[in-house]
């Protein structure tokens, strides 16, 4: 009996730490390059949140903004070799990955409006390129859009002649590069977390983004002048490694899941108005001259811009630009 209780006791002592083991939470990295205070950081902490919540503290979600863990090129590897779980990049850097349809959304003006894009990023073409994703070992969870970019620079930019010579950062994508040589411009693809610097210190003479980061990344303090052109648009897709999110064990998943549906629908709720606040602040602050355009300074952008266009249909196939074209809404103008 006293041999016997030893050796049940002796068992329970190799089960503990087992027992332990079994509840250690499933760790999800979530590595993004902007402010806490923009709307993809609040949209991560709101994933945090709620993947939480849903799965009983089974998972633990680990935020790191402002490219602490990864800055841009290096998150995608990261991602790919499962050192990172969750990230949320803008969709024109995916060249880096061999895939280049996701360019095809830098074309310029190609939404005319959110409700396009919003219901753009819902169809059936996003399936078909994630499954370009899911072969890379990334997977697409959702698509986050954070509306439409607008121009930093040190010289105002009313006309498309005043980019001429002008050093402007671009991110990876090809059609953002055709577009700041369509302009004149040199363009230079730079990591997000090195721009504020670059600008800074006139390595580059401007760029574009969203106000919510001109906001939060406080360019708006080292740049003289901004226009709102609205000319291109800055989405995310919500990624995460193939083989880690496939291997969630059933009682997890369906909480994680929950909590993209609901963090996806609070970034696309939120965004717009996020941007139209920084905007407002911006203006507010006094330090950038912030110009609106006129229709004949719009137009005028529009016809230079074209020629992209036409320049980037060898690259995607005329057949696939014009179903982008049908599910953005847009009508090339009359030449
Ligand atoms: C940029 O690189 O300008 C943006 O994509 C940053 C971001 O993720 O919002």
């Amino acid at each position: 009996m006293r041999k016997w209780l030893i050796a049940a006791a002796a068992a329970a002592v190799i089960m503990a730490p087992g027992a332990v083991l079994a509840q250690q939470p499933i760790i999800i990295k979530f590595s993004h390059v902007v402010s806490p205070d923009a709307p993809k950081g609040k949209a991560a902490l709101k994933f945090k949140e709620l993947a939480e919540k849903y799965t009983d503290g089974k998972v633990k979600v680990e935020v790191y903004p402002n490219s602490s863990l990864y800055k841009d090129k290096e998150e995608l590897e990261a991602l790919q070799l499962g050192s990172v779980q969750l990230l949320a990049p803008s969709i024109s850097k995916f060249g880096p990955l061999g895939i280049k349809e996701y360019d095809v959304f830098d074309l310029p003006y190609l939404m005319v409006d959110d409700a396009h894009a919003h219901a753009m990023y819902e169809s059936p073409i996003m399936v078909d390129l994630g499954k370009k994703l899911d072969a890379k070992s990334v997977h697409p969870l959702a698509y986050w859009d954070n509306g439409a970019h607008v121009y930093t620079c040190n010289k105002p930019l009313v006309l498309p002649d005043d980019f001429r010579g002008l050093k402007m950062r671009i991110q990876g994508s090809k059609v953002l590069d055709a577009v700041a040589r369509e302009l004149g411009a040199i363009p230079q693809i730079m990591a997000f977390s090195e721009l504020y610097q670059a600008l800074q210190t006139g390595v580059v003479d401007g760029e574009d983004n969203v106000p919510s980061n001109i906001l939060t990344q406080k360019f708006y303090e080292v740049q003289k002048h901004l226009t709102v052109s609205y000319h291109g648009r800055l989405t995310y897709a919500l990624i995460t490694n193939k083989k880690f999110w496939d291997g969630l064990p059933a009682d997890v998943r369906p909480g994680v899941d929950r909590a993209v549906k609901e963090s996806t629908d609070f970034f696309n709720e939120t965004a717009a108005k996020d941007n139209a606040d920084a905007l407002d602040k911006i203006k507010a602050s006094a330090k950038i001259d912030v110009h609106y355009q006129i229709d004949a300074e719009k137009q005028a952008w529009i016809k230079k811009l074209m020629p992209v266009h036409q320049e980037m249909q060898s690259r995607f196939g005329k057949g696939f630009i014009e179903s982008i074209y049908k599910a953005s809404g847009f009508v090339p103008p009359q030449s």
